[in-house]
């Protein structure tokens, strides 16, 4: 079977597009609203970044693109395939969703080599694949060397670097990232919106990464998804222009500082 390099699939087949899409957590006229009816299309192949304050929603978005959480109306297309046809999960379209999440969450047990090669075990891949697989993408994701090493054995950059690739192993052609390197200190964060640039742009998945970091996501979003303070709703949507790869030089940009500003005036709102 010859798989098909993600840059080479066309962009529409990599989009996703919320229609009246909402959520509301608990019972009818109580409990939450957690994300108002959201129409949106989130360009295949691109880098979005959805940003908004605490409880606005970002990882109910993410959850239900993700197929973990369904709408509580409206659809959710990925590709082009409803992700909740008759209710029943898409398993295709399932297929083509990675996720990271804030928390590296690997097995402690299981070397660094096995853990990102799990999903691929659980999908059948025999042995000599998978290890060639794993070889292969912690290349990708600067931890080579460290296949045979347990978790613990790894910085919190690297243990992230190990999650990214886990959620590559088989190769989905949207990644969804939440928070993914919250956890991090600042440096280690600054070099890792870096490396998932470089590894974007190697791949050209579409890549959906929450953050609460203004910087973070005006570094590294083609386009920002601007969420409103509880009940969640698009507030507003911005196009970063900066040309890639961009390297920390830019925080220094007018450009850059001023669309900074402005997200700063539009949170503190
Ligand atoms: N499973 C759930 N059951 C009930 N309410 C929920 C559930 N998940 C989320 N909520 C509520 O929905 C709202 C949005 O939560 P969500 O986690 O999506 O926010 P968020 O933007 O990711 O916040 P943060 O930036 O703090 O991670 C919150 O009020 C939250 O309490
Ligand atoms: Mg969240």
């Amino acid at each position: 079977m010859t798989v098909q390099p993600v840059s080479m699939i066309a962009d529409h087949q990599k989009s996703i597009s919320l229609k009246g899409a909402e959520k509301h957590f608990g019972p009818p006229g109580g409990g939450v609203q957690a994300l108002t009816p959201t129409t949106l299309d989130i360009v295949g192949g691109d880098m979005t970044v959805l940003l908004g304050p605490s409880g606005c929603g970002k990882t109910t978005m993410l959850r239900m693109i993700a197929g973990l959480e369904p709408p509580t109306a409206g659809t959710i297309e990925v590709g082009g395939a409803n992700l909740w046809a008759n209710g029943a999960r898409d398993v295709n379209a399932l297929k083509q969703l990675g996720m990271v999440f804030q928390e590296a969450n690997l097995f402690p047990w299981l070397t660094i080599e096995e853990n990102i090669a799990l999903p691929l075990k659980l999908r059948g891949v025999n042995k000599a694949q998978r290890q060639r697989k794993s070889r292969e993408l912690c290349e990708l994701v600067g931890i080579s060397g460290f296949e045979k090493r347990y978790p613990k054995e790894l910085s919190g950059g690297m243990r992230q670097r190990a999650a990214i690739a886990r959620a590559l192993s088989y190769d989905p052609m949207i990644l969804l990232m939440d928070e993914p390197f919250g956890a991090l200190d600042a440096i280690t964060r600054d070099t890792m919106n870096a490396e998932l640039q470089r590894i974007w742009m190697e791949t050209r998945k579409t890549v959906v990464l929450v953050t609460h970091s203004i910087t973070e996501a005006v570094f590294l979003a083609s386009r920002i998804i601007l969420l409103s303070p509880r009940p969640g709703r698009v507030q507003e949507i911005i196009d970063v222009p900066f040309e890639r790869p961009r390297d920390s030089s830019i925080h220094g940009l007018p450009e850059f500082q001023s669309i900074v500003a402005h997200l700063r005036t539009q949170l503190e709102h």
